[in-house]
């Protein structure tokens, strides 16, 4: 049975500083010590894929430069396909600057060639693997014309499509009803809406206009508190578990992971959202975006 997911997306390398708490605006601290760690998005969420065991490609793209090695070297240690990622010649490999604390991270991207890959750069071999999959997974760490290029792909040949809208960013109403999964974070999704919420009868009232006006499937994380959808026009939350955190840096990631490769195994909705909210939690337990990624054992063991 084909269970192909293929993602459309960044990679990064991740320069970790990590410190006992953030510095002020203006402030000058000693940190403790700094990791040059793969990651972006894309690349983070098909390690969480291909650590689940499921079956991906990456598609995207690095520069031509010592970080493009180190984090392909990677993408191959966990198996994941990357015939499919180009190397941008004079281009740079996205950048990701973060500021580690146990408690919570700040993240600057530059994305360097991720934005480089331009639709044009989606050749026919790649359209090709895209109608073949059995979901598509993008995020918004590549430019917007891409997502929406590789997300009417995926449509037309009846593929699945997950669309996690991170970084923040608005999208047009185009894009959106092209996806069959959104998966933003509240911050997220208040960008998406263009207003706040403030309640779980705000969150609930959103979601249900959503569906109405998109026909797709809303599913919003709520960091510890776990991830929302619709259960037959009611709001249901999967409650996530209380971990000791040791770093979120790819919480989300392991979320969209792990819920791709639930879709990807036809699971019911609730068995799909529960196997992600347990995976991201466990993501965060662990230093390292993909490092911190769990394996199909530890997700599925109780
Ligand atoms: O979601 C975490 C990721 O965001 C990091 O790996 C960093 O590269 C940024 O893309
Ligand atoms: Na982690």
């Amino acid at each position: 049975m084909n269970q192909t997911i293929v993602v459309v997306g960044s990679l990064n390398m991740d320069m970790v500083i990590s410190a006992k708490r953030m510095p002020k605006l203006g402030e000058t601290i000693l940190g403790e010590s700094i990791y040059y760690l793969p990651g972006g998005k894309g690349a983070n969420q098909a390690v969480g894929i291909a650590k689940l065991g499921g079956d991906v490609k990456m598609v995207g793209a690095v520069g031509e430069d010592s970080f493009s090695d180190a984090i392909l070297d990677q993408l191959h240690h966990y198996k994941v396909d990357t015939e499919h990622i180009e190397r941008i010649p004079n281009a740079a490999t996205g950048v990701a600057s973060i500021f580690h604390t146990e408690s919570d991270n700040c993240i600057t991207v530059i994305p360097g060639a991720n934005y480089s890959f331009t639709s044009n750069r989606i050749t026919k071999r790649i359209e090709q693997i895209i109608a073949q999959a059995k979901v598509l997974l993008v995020q918004l760490e590549i430019p917007l014309e891409t997502v929406q290029y590789v997300l009417s792909i995926a449509k037309q040949h009846g593929v699945k499509t997950i669309l996690n809208p991170a970084p923040a960013q608005h999208l047009t109403p185009q894009l959106l009803a092209l996806a069959d999964y959104i998966t933003p974070n509240e911050t997220e999704l208040e960008v998406l809406l263009g207003f706040q919420i403030a309640s779980e009868q705000e969150l609930e009232k959103a979601m249900k206009d959503w569906q109405e006006k998109y026909n797709n499937t809303l599913i919003v994380t709520l960091g510890e508190k776990g991830s929302a959808y619709l259960d037959n026009k009611s709001i249901k939350i999967i409650p996530s578990e209380k971990v000791k955190v040791v770093d979120t840096t790819g919480a989300g990631d392991s979320f969209n992971a792990a819920l791709a490769f639930g879709i990807a195994s036809d699971w019911p909705l609730d068995q799909a959202v529960s196997f992600a909210v347990k995976a991201s939690g466990q993501s965060v337990t662990k230093f390292g975006a993909q490092e911190g990624m769990p394996y199909y054992e530890e997700v599925s063991a109780d």
